[in-house]
């Protein structure tokens, strides 16, 4: 997965629901095209092998089960993202926690695949933590800052800084972004300036009124 890059999280947003999504992720395509930014999206997950099939940018799943191939009702696993040609998956998001050893699993499953892991965390405790898992990407986002309008970036800078620090003392290859409340080119700029490799972000896309100017702000600084 080249870097820097900006990855958007859709989540269940009505403004990123169905058609809505559909023209979120064509938008986001022509943008990574137009300016040779690398943009990765994770779609709704009913919405995941549609975007796969359609689109040529880095798909994500929102999240990934720690689940058997087969008998594994109502699940979605590595295999099944990895089948439909995902790039990879989140896992661990903040509003969709697991077990520390499903965190475990499920980063090994992704490389056994070549599926781009994700890992969110909530702090630079977290951070260390899951890089001993060796994902490919550590996401850090603290909770109380997420779906706000303050960038991590300037709430709480020492938090993406010592992730970067922590991470890198563990897992030097394993790369970190950070998100919640990112909505522009200068949070970007500050996230790259703090250490971190791009971000991850939702709402201040998604919920844009003019989603083709925030997105030509965000990868304006990257
Ligand atoms: O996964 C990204 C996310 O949790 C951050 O959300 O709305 O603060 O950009 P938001």
């Amino acid at each position: 997965m080249k870097t820097p890059i900006i990855a958007i999280n859709m989540k269940t947003y009505e403004q990123s629901c169905g058609e809505a999504g559909i023209n979120l992720a064509s938008l986001c395509q022509e943008i990574a095209e137009e300016t040779g930014a690398n943009i990765a999206i994770a779609p709704q997950q009913t919405d995941l092998a549609l975007f796969s099939i359609d689109l040529d940018i880095p798909i994500f799943a929102q999240h990934i089960d720690n689940a058997k191939q087969g008998s594994s009702t109502g699940r979605i696993t590595p295999e099944n993202i990895w089948t439909i040609g995902c790039a990879g998956s989140l896992i661990n998001h903040s509003e969709y926690r697991i077990e520390a050893e499903d965190v475990r699993v499920l980063v090994q499953k992704c490389r056994n695949l070549a599926l781009t892991s994700i890992v969110c965390t909530k702090d630079a405790v977290e951070s260390r933590a899951y890089a001993e898992f060796k994902p490919d990407f550590i996401a850090v986002e603290p909770p109380e800052l997420i779906g706000g309008d303050i960038s991590v970036t300037s709430a709480k800078p020492e938090v993406v800084s010592d992730s970067v620090k922590e991470v890198k003392e563990v897992a030097p290859d394993v790369k970190v972004l950070c998100g919640a409340g990112v909505k522009n080119g200068q949070d970007v700029k500050m996230a790259i300036e703090l250490g971190a490799e791009g971000v991850l972000l939702a709402s201040g896309v998604v919920k844009a009124d003019d989603q083709r100017a925030v997105l030509l702000d965000l990868v304006s600084e990257l």
